[in-house]
């Protein structure tokens, strides 16, 4: 579903490059569960921001779904973005003036759903992940978990195949991270492809596969010996 190959992404700095993301090469399956895990600053979300048609790559190519979204404009990205991925963040994304209910029925609505039909579906989420007495709670009425459980219900209202996830564990209390953990595995054994972006192994752990980099390379994948790699000759 994902294809990256010779993937770089450098910065200007007063004039000079400085390499984010040096010549990764991976693939996803359709349906896999994996994990990007590394230290702090190893280009985690610069990889994230690409893989979610978020930022462009300085070289190299990425293909979701066999379609080189390189060269697409940012009327097509933003439809891609929309009708493909959910994404889960770190600092919950929420908007604070609006209810859990609002918030999730936002996307709908911005793509023309008729209103009621967006609360319903919005509702049924929350409902589904236990925060049926809480619909119009705004997110400062919220527990962290509670508000990354209403971003999850956001990122899946519009029934994404992909789901990209931030360190989306990165802000709350271990029973909390249990609860998204398995609402990750959840949405996984439903049939979407997770990528759980984390800093955190024990984290990482919980995916099928993980993806190890460090200052910008990929230098350990579990679902692939990458010395045989074809894309790393
Ligand atoms: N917009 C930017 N401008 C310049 N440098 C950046 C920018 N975004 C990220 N970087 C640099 O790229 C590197 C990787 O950052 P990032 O992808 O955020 O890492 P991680 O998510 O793994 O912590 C860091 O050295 C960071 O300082
Ligand atoms: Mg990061």
């Amino acid at each position: 579903m994902l294809e990256v190959r010779h993937l770089s992404r450098s910065y200007e700095m007063n004039g000079q490059s400085v390499f984010a993301l040096r010549d990764v090469s991976f693939s996803i399956a359709r349906g896999e569960y994996a994990a990007i895990v590394g230290p702090s600053g190893s280009g985690k979300s610069t990889l994230m921001h690409i893989l979610g048609c978020l930022d462009s790559p300085s070289s190299g190519s990425y293909r979701l779904d066999g379609r080189d979204v390189s060269s697409l404009s940012e009327d097509a990205l933003a439809r891609v973005r929309g009708e493909t991925i959910g994404f889960v963040f770190q600092s919950f994304h929420l908007i604070p003036r609006m209810s859990a209910l609002e918030n999730v029925s936002l996307p709908l609505l911005l793509c023309g759903t008729p209103v009621r039909e967006c609360q319903a579906r919005a509702a049924a989420l929350l409902k589904r992940f236990g925060l049926e007495d809480r619909l119009h709670h705004r997110p400062s009425q919220l527990s962290g978990g509670q508000q990354q459980r209403v971003a999850i219900a956001l990122a899946l209202c519009r029934d994404p195949a992909l789901l990209l996830a931030d360190e989306p564990t990165g802000a709350l209390d271990p029973a909390a991270t249990r609860e998204v953990l398995s609402l990750l595995d959840e949405m996984h054994r439903e049939g979407r492809t997770v990528l759980l972006i984390t800093h955190d192994r024990h984290v990482a752990e919980r995916a099928d596969r993980q993806l190890r980099i460090e200052k910008g390379c990929l230098v350990q994948d579990s679902g692939q010996n990458l010395a045989e790699s074809p894309y790393n000759m």
